[in-house]
């Protein structure tokens, strides 16, 4: 297929995820690859939204998140799991809003601009966590329950490879 990325900020919230899920899934048609899957999602991801930073935190020992592929100004290294909003969402095995980063305790600044995000983990098909998927933004409240619903349905890809089709 032509590969392209996709400029979504236009579009509404909703159906720009709806081409989103389905993009990234038909880009990643054929692939096994954790490294090369979350380099292609934070690419689509980050520039659908025009977004601060987006990137993977990968779980690299017990405890312990590393950082993965992403696009965006330089990130922290590691996070230790239970701190910071990617280590609560890792902690929690849920997604995390932040409407204002500056109002969460333990927050872990790598960009001095970051308003608000979201962290959404990444499981494997047996329900391991893999990964928190982070999306920051310089806008406070950027993020809501279209972001949850659908950053949750593209980071399924690493539960529903090798089984799942393009549509
Ligand atoms: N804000 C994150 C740290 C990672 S960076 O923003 C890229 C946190 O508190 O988990």
């Amino acid at each position: 297929m032509a590969e392209i990325t996709l400029d979504l900020r236009d579009v509404d919230r909703a159906q720009a995820y709806d081409e989103l899920s389905r993009h990234v899934d038909a880009v990643l048609q054929g692939v096994d690859d954790d490294i090369a899957a979350m380099a292609t999602i934070s690419a689509l991801v980050h520039h659908a939204f025009g977004h601060l930073w987006t990137g993977f935190y990968r779980v690299v020992a017990p405890g312990l998140l590393r950082v993965g592929p992403y696009q965006g100004t330089l990130g922290c290294l590691e996070i230790t799991i239970g701190r910071g909003v990617c280590g609560t969402a890792a902690a929690e095995r849920r997604t995390v809003v932040v409407d204002d980063v500056h109002a969460f305790p333990g927050h872990i600044t790598c960009d001095a601009r970051s308003a608000s995000e979201i962290v959404v983990p990444v499981f494997d098909r047996d329900g391991a966590l893999l990964a928190v998927l982070d999306v920051d933004s310089e806008h406070l409240a950027a993020f809501d329950e279209r972001d949850r619903e659908g950053l949750e349905r593209i980071v399924g890809w690493f539960a529903r490879r090798g089984t799942h089709t393009a549509q």
